[in-house]
């Protein structure tokens, strides 16, 4: 599938939360075999911010895989390639696409942050076939969009199983610099799903389940970190698809398993 280029923007820390999830629940995915399975990440847009971010993440907890980082632009390539001053090590930036992979090369975790929004959504299947497509088993595909500084973010996990890739979650990350309701995570989900949240979609019976149960607990919370963390443990009761995390929650994170 051909891509193009679209707006730039990108902005330090903005996926920091992300990739705190990632080294959190992902390690056993980030950390086996084989060594040369990669860490990619997808449109980083006009600086690699998101890229050398990741990889600093990666290698303080002690992930060596090599990390890729891929822009259809061939001048933000350029422009990026001058910012690898203080890189980590392992890193590569090249010109690439949703089909970003060179010869026999290898994925565990493909990451494809604020791409899409910018595709008709009828683009979507594709390109998350095409991200996937090169993912060892168990290997995972992060696809979704979130608010300019990361405040808000809501991304697909899409994991390689036998069959092919699957719809495993929506994962929901806050860093409550806005405050929190539910329906902030509406305006941020991933461009397949957008629809899905209008009257009759599958996401409509969720964020109507979620904003009760934040109704019902949000008067004794003292912080927008307290509201959502209650919420989501209500939620949780009513819900199948969301299993009790705490520790998850405190996370300011919440994981909508797919059926
Ligand atoms: C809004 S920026 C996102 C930057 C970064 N991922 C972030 O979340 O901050 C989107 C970038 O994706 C690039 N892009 C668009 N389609 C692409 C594709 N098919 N393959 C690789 N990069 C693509 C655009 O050129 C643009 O630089």
């Amino acid at each position: 599938m051909r891509g193009h280029t679209t707006r730039g923007k990108t902005r330090r820390g903005r996926l920091a939360a992300l990739d705190r999830y990632l080294i959190g629940r992902e390690a056993p995915l980030l950390t086996r075999a084989p060594k040369d399975a990669a860490v990619v990440d997808v449109g980083f847009g006009a600086r690699p911010w998101t890229t050398l971010e990741l990889a600093a993440a990666l290698r303080e907890a002690g992930c060596d895989a090599p990390v890729l980082g891929v822009e259809i632009d061939p001048l933000r390539v350029e422009q990026a390639r001058r910012c690898m001053g203080d890189a980590p090590p392992g890193v590569t930036l090249r010109e690439g696409g949703f089909t970003w992979w060179q010869g026999s090369e290898e994925a565990r975790l493909v990451r494809a942050m604020n791409i899409l929004r910018q595709y008709p959504p009828e683009a979507c299947a594709e390109a998350h076939a095409a991200l996937g497509a090169r993912l060892i088993p168990g290997g995972l595909v992060l696809e979704g969009t979130c608010a300019p500084r990361g405040e808000v973010l809501v991304t697909h996990l899409l994991r390689r199983e036998e069959g092919g890739l699957r719809r495993e979650a929506l994962l929901f990350m806050n860093d409550f610099s806005q405050g929190f309701a539910p329906i902030m995570f509406r305006d941020r989900l991933p461009q397949d799903l957008r629809r899905e949240a209008l009257p009759g979609g599958a996401l409509e019976a969720l964020f109507a389940r979620w904003a009760a149960s934040w109704e019902a607990t949000r008067a004794g919370a003292a912080t927008a970190a307290e509201a959502f963390a209650r919420s989501a443990e209500a939620l949780a009761q009513r819900e199948p698809g969301v299993a009790p995390d705490p520790a998850l929650w405190g996370m300011g994170a919440l994981l909508w398993r797919w059926g």
